[in-house]
Formats: C-alpha cells, structure tokens, sequence
C-alpha cells in the first residue's frame, strides 16, 4: 500500500519505518525542515533502538522518504496516519491539541478523492468528531473521507518491537462496518496474520484505550510504591512484596517495580489528561482514584529529598550530591518529567551542589537544566561527593564495583530509589545504604 505518516516525532517515525517494514510505501510528512533532512539521510531524530538501523534500510530500499510538504503527502496516497505529539498544556494537566488541529487542518483541503486518516495520536475521548467536522468541511472530497481512531501503546526503547508485535491492535470507527477497516485490516496484514488480535470498537472507546491502559499502568506502579511507604514504616520488603504478590497471574509482576515513580512523555501527562477529561464529563469521582495514584508518585520525588537531609542534615547548602540517571528510564535519551532531574534541581534549589552522570541523556540534560553539574564517566562523578542518589536504574551503574567507588569519597553513603543495587555488597564495601520501600 502507498501511506503517509504524518508528524515523524517518536511515533511517527517509528510507525513510518516500521510501515516500510511490511512492505508499505510510506512517506512521512513533518513541518520541521531539519528534522526531514535528518531522516531523510537514514538517521532517526530520537534515540531509539534499532530505529536508526531500520530508517537507513528502508531510505535505502526505496520504500521511505520523508517530506515537509503536506501537497506531497495528500497527494502519496490514501491512507493517512497522523502521529503528531498533543503534549501537556503548559501549567495544566489537559492535552494541547493544537499540532493536532493544525495537521487535520492543513492536510483536509488536499484531500481530493476518498481516504482514510487513521488518528494514532492519544487525546481526550471525544477528539474524533471534530476531526471529522473538518474534514467533512474542508476536504473536495467531503464526506468520503473516513476517519479512523488507531491509538499507539509503544513503549520507548521497545518502540518497534512494540509497532511490529504489538499486544493488540485497536481499530475505531464511526459506524459500524466502514469500508476503512477493510483498508486498516489490510496495512496490519501481516501483523493480524502472526495471531495479534485487531479489537473493533466505536470512535470513544478507542480514543478511551490509550489514556485508560496508561492510567492504569501508571495506578498499578502508585500502588506498588504506595506499599513501600507502608514497608517503610512496618520494616518489610517491598521488592519481596512485589515478587509475591506479582506470582498472582491476576496480578502480575511486570509493571510494578517499586522505585521513583513514573515519569516520561506518557505517563505522567495522560494520567493528568485523562483526570482533567473525567472531570469535563462529570466523571470526576471515577479520577479521584487516579488522583492519588499521581499523588503517591509525587511523593517518591519528596521521599528522596527527605532522606538526603536525613543523611546530610536539613541544610543542604555547600553539600555535594551526586546523582546517577538523568534519563526519565534507561535505555533512552528522553528526560520528559524525569523523576531523577526532578529530584537532582529540588535538591540544587535547596542550596546543594549537584552532579549529575547519564550514559546517555546528559546532552538534553544540559540544555534543560544548565544550573546542574555534568560528568560523563559515572565513577569520577562520585570524587568528593557526600552522598550518591541512584536514580535511574542503568545497568552501567549495578555493575561498578562499590569498592573501587568508596575509595572516590571520604562520605560513602548512598540512596538507591530504584532498589537494583546489591546492598549487601555496597555495605560491605563500607558504604551507608539506603534503599527506598526498603528502611
Ligand atoms: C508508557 C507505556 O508503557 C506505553 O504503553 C505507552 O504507549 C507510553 O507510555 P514509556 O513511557 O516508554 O511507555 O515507559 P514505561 O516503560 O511504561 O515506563 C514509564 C515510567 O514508569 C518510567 O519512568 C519507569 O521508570 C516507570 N516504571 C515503569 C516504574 O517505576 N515501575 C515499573 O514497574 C514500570
């Protein structure tokens, strides 16, 4: 099939290479010229595993090419993906839809014959009519295009693996058998042939799914870390609370691993989104569940300033505090509401001087957060620091040897707000350990 992706951020790009993986034509569209140049010279734009590898293979083949002209793209074909990021309105919880308006606006006038344009983008339940309105206004070819709700559940660092075997696909549709699901049934093809089950539903339920699964993937880790505040108190494990609840299959173990909480471009904003719709709707009794979950996550911010004046005392000024992790996880470049740089700037804000390492996020670090101190090599991180924070939990950080560090500094003590360092080792190498769920 011949496809357009229209925005090419994290994902849209995946979405356009992984198309081009299954054999698509696909051009991905994007207003920002540098950002098309880059992929268009076979690179991705964001840090992203294998991404870049795959971009190269299909700008090569033939099967990918990338354009900032929205003429281009009305014109490729007609399927029409739309992947453009609807981020958090600044000071509120509520989706800032305008990329996404922009896009339906610019592209619905160039729309001469039928099509479809499957919204992948995650918004407030009740975004797909007006998407509609306007493309039934402003398109030539009216009311033959079709619009389709297809909401992406990627995973960062997992985003292909995640687009190409994905758990499920979720298809949304105004009426009940529209010619567009036979054209999505098509491009998934191969995706719905290796057994993935493609889930039929209405436009609200679709646009539901993305904000429902992230709020309760966000719920199911408060809970967790809502548990360690009472292992805190009680003297229990909470890592070995978690294994033994998680061997409960209804419960489950992947996704509740206790720690710092959840940060990142998804969670975190379509939590608040979904709050601030439920509230619209006079659903707001049904958030208030979700309002504490975001409220426990807060808390594992504050836990860990807490328990560094605990270690080095209420003043904090003139104290030098190391932290390991700027990245929002591992295995990314993203820092969207970190929880590690939330606490690093909380903790210089408080007068402390803070030293920040990350094998791969210091770059964007930097530029939000130039007030910070930077070190790439993790160990020299640690000359001279009074206290270490383990805050994003790298596997380059479980596996330098607590020895070799201790001899950095004249005060080893260390916080792991991750609980993946093997304490017993770090105490027997002569540190103060403090893990949190775990005092
Ligand atoms: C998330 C959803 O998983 C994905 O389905 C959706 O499409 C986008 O949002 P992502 O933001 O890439 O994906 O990260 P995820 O791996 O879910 O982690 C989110 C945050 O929660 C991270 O800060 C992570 O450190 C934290 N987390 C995750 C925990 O604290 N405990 C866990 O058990 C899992």
């Amino acid at each position: 099939m011949k496809l357009t992706v229209i925005g090419c951020g994290y994902l849209g790009a995946t979405h356009a290479a992984c198309m081009a993986e299954l054999g698509h034509d696909v051009l991905g569209m994007d207003s920002d010229m540098d950002k098309v140049a880059v992929l268009n010279s076979g690179k991705a734009p964001i840090h992203e595993r294998d991404l870049d590898d795959l971009i190269a293979k299909h700008t090569a083949s033939g099967k990918l090419s990338f354009t900032a002209s929205y003429a281009e793209a009305a014109a490729f074909g007609d399927l029409h993906f739309i992947g453009v990021g609807t981020p958090q309105q600044p000071g509120e919880n509520a989706y800032d839809l305008s990329h996404l308006f922009a896009a339906v606006r610019q592209l619905a006038p160039r729309l001469k014959g039928p099509a479809v344009v499957a919204v992948k983008s995650t918004v407030p339940v009740g975004t797909a009519p007006r998407v509609r309105d306007i493309f039934h206004e402003f398109a030539p070819a009216g009311d033959r295009i079709e619009v389709a709700w297809n909401p992406e559940f990627l995973r960062e660092s997992f985003a292909i693996e995640d687009t190409l075997r994905p758990d499920r696909l979720v298809l949304g549709f105004e009426t009940e058998h529209s010619w567009a699901e036979a054209v999505l049934r098509q491009c998934f093809d191969k995706i719905i042939e290796s057994g993935t089950p493609a889930i039929v539903t209405d436009w609200a339920t679709a646009e539901l799914a993305k904000g429902a699964a992230n709020a309760f993937l966000a719920t199911k880790i408060s809970f967790i870390n809502a548990m360690a505040e009472v292992c805190e108190k009680s003297g229990a494990n909470v890592a070995e609370l978690a294994d033994i609840l998680g061997h409960d299959v209804r419960i489950g173990r992947r996704g509740m691993r206790p720690g710092l909480g959840f940060g990142g471009g998804c969670l975190p904003k379509d939590l608040g989104g979904f709050i601030t719709r439920a509230d619209d709707l006079g659903a707001d009794e049904a958030a208030g569940i979700l309002r504490e979950a975001a409220a426990v996550n807060a808390r594992r911010r504050q836990r860990v300033i807490d328990l560094a004046r605990e270690e080095l005392g209420t003043d904090l000024r003139g104290k030098r505090i190391t932290v390991w992790g700027a990245a929002f996880k591992p295995e990314t470049d993203d820092i969207r509401d970190s929880p590690a740089l939330a606490v690093a700037q909380k903790l210089h804000e408080l007068g402390a001087t803070v030293t920040v390492t990350d094998p791969k996020a210091l770059d964007n670090a930097r530029k939000l957060h130039p007030e910070l101190d930077y070190v790439e090599d993790p160990i020299a991180a640690v000359d001279d620091a009074d206290l270490l924070l383990h805050l994003t939990e790298w596997h380059q950080f479980t596996h330098i040897d607590p020895k070799r560090l201790a001899t950095r500094t004249t005060s080893p003590k260390v916080i792991d707000a991750r609980g993946t360092l093997n304490t017993d080792q770090w105490r027997e190498a002569g540190w103060i350990t403090r893990t949190l769920g775990r005092i």
